[in-house]
C-alpha cells in the first residue's frame, strides 16, 4: 500500500470514552506507563484527537490539556507500531496546533527522542530537560532522617490555596483540576512539608501500568524535597518512576544512592513562545511527560 492510499484510509475524529481501550493499546505498545485511569483523567480534563483505520482500530492519538487560558500540554502523541512513518504523528500535531492557535494558546510538550524529530519539523523549540528514574519493587536504602523544624503530613483540603500558590510560579500555569485529581489517585503519596506552618514543598503521585509515578514535586529546597520522597517511598509500594529535572544535580545523585537508575531522557519543547512557562528552580520532579 502506498503512503497516500494508506493516509486516505484513516478517519480523523475526536477522542471519547469509547476510544479509551484503543488509547490504552497504543500507550501499551509504546511501553508507556499510563493505565485506564490516566486516559480517563486526561480525556476528562482535556481534548483528544485520533485517527482510526477502516476497521475502527485507533492508530494514532494526541491529547491537549489546557492549563489556564494561556497554555496547553500536548500529550499522548502515539502511533501504532504498524502505522509509523506515514505522517500520522505530524498530522495529529498539526491538528492540535490549529486547535491551540484558534484559542491563542501556547503549546508545550515533553518529547521522547523519537517524538523530538517530529516536533522540530513542526516548529517546536527545545527548552530544558529531565530524565526518568526508575526503581523496581525493593525497599529504599535509607529512610527519612528527621530534620528539625520540618513537618511532613498528608495533604488536607484546607492546604490547597497554599499548594496552588507554591505551584503557580514554579509550573507557570494554573493546573488545579489536575493536582486535585492526582491527590485522589494516590492519597498515600499526596504529601506536604511545612516549616512554621508555611508549606515549603508538596508531592503527588499516581498509580500506573508498570510503576507508581511520583511527581509533581515542587519544593523550595532540597532538604524538604528529599524528606517528602523518603516519606513517600516508605509508604507507597514500588516499583516507582520519577522524572527529575536535569538542573537538580543533588537530587539526581540522591536518587542514584537510593538505588534508582536512569531510564530515558525527555526534552521540554514549546510552540508559540520563546521559553517554557514557569521557573524550574523549585520543580524537582515534573508530573510526567504526559502531564507537564
Ligand atoms: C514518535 C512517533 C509518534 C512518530 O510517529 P510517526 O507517525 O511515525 O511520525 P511521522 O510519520 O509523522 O514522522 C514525521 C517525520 O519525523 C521524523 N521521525 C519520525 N519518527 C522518527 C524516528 N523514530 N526517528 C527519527 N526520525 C523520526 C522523520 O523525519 C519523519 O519523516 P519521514 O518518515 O518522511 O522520514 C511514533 O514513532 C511513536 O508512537 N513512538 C512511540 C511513542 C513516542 O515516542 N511518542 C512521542 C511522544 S513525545
Amino acid at each position: 500500500m502506498t503512503e497516500n492510499t494508506e493516509t486516505t484510509l484513516v478517519r480523523e475524529h475526536d477522542l471519547a470514552e469509547e476510544h479509551i481501550a484503543g488509547g490504552l493499546a497504543l500507550s501499551r505498545a509504546a511501553n508507556w506507563n499510563q493505565n485506564e485511569a490516566d486516559w480517563r483523567m486526561m480525556l476528562r480534563l482535556g481534548k483528544g484527537f485520533g485517527l482510526s483505520a477502516a476497521d475502527g482500530t485507533l492508530v494514532a492519538s494526541i491529547v491537549l490539556l489546557p492549563y489556564g487560558n494561556a497554555y496547553a500540554w500536548m500529550s499522548m502523541v502515539l502511533v501504532s507500531p504498524g502505522h509509523r512513518r506515514l505522517g500520522y504523528a505530524s498530522r495529529m500535531l498539526r491538528r492540535a496546533l490549529a486547535w491551540l492557535q484558534s484559542r491563542a494558546m501556547v503549546g508545550v510538550l515533553d518529547a521522547t527522542p523519537a517524538g523530538h524529530e517530529v516536533y522540530v519539523q513542526e516548529g517546536l523549540r527545545d527548552t530544558w530537560g529531565f530524565q526518568r528514574y526508575s526503581l523496581p519493587a525493593a525497599p529504599p536504602l535509607s529512610g527519612w532522617q528527621d530534620v528539625s523544624g520540618l513537618e511532613l503530613r498528608q495533604i488536607a483540603d484546607g492546604d490547597w490555596p497554599q499548594i496552588l500558590a507554591l505551584d503557580l510560579p514554579a509550573f507557570g500555569a494554573s493546573r488545579e483540576p489536575l493536582l486535585r485529581a492526582l491527590a485522589a489517585r494516590l492519597p498515600e503519596a499526596a504529601l506536604l512539608a511545612s516549616r512554621g506552618g508555611k508549606i515549603c514543598a508538596y508531592l503527588l503521585g499516581r498509580d500506573g501500568r508498570e510503576a507508581r509515578q511520583l511527581g509533581p514535586l515542587v519544593a523550595a529546597d532540597l532538604v524538604s524535597a528529599q524528606a517528602l520522597l523518603s516519606h513517600a517511598l516508605a509508604r507507597v509500594p514500588g516499583p516507582w518512576y520519577m522524572d527529575i529535572v536535569d538542573r537538580h544535580a543533588s537530587l539526581r545523585s540522591w536518587a542514584l544512592m537510593q538505588g534508582f537508575s536512569v531510564q530515558r531522557p525527555f526534552t521540554r519543547m514549546v510552540h508559540g513562545a520563546q521559553r517554557a512557562p514557569g521557573d524550574n528552580r523549585n520543580v524537582m520532579l515534573v508530573a510526567g511527560p504526559e502531564l507537564g
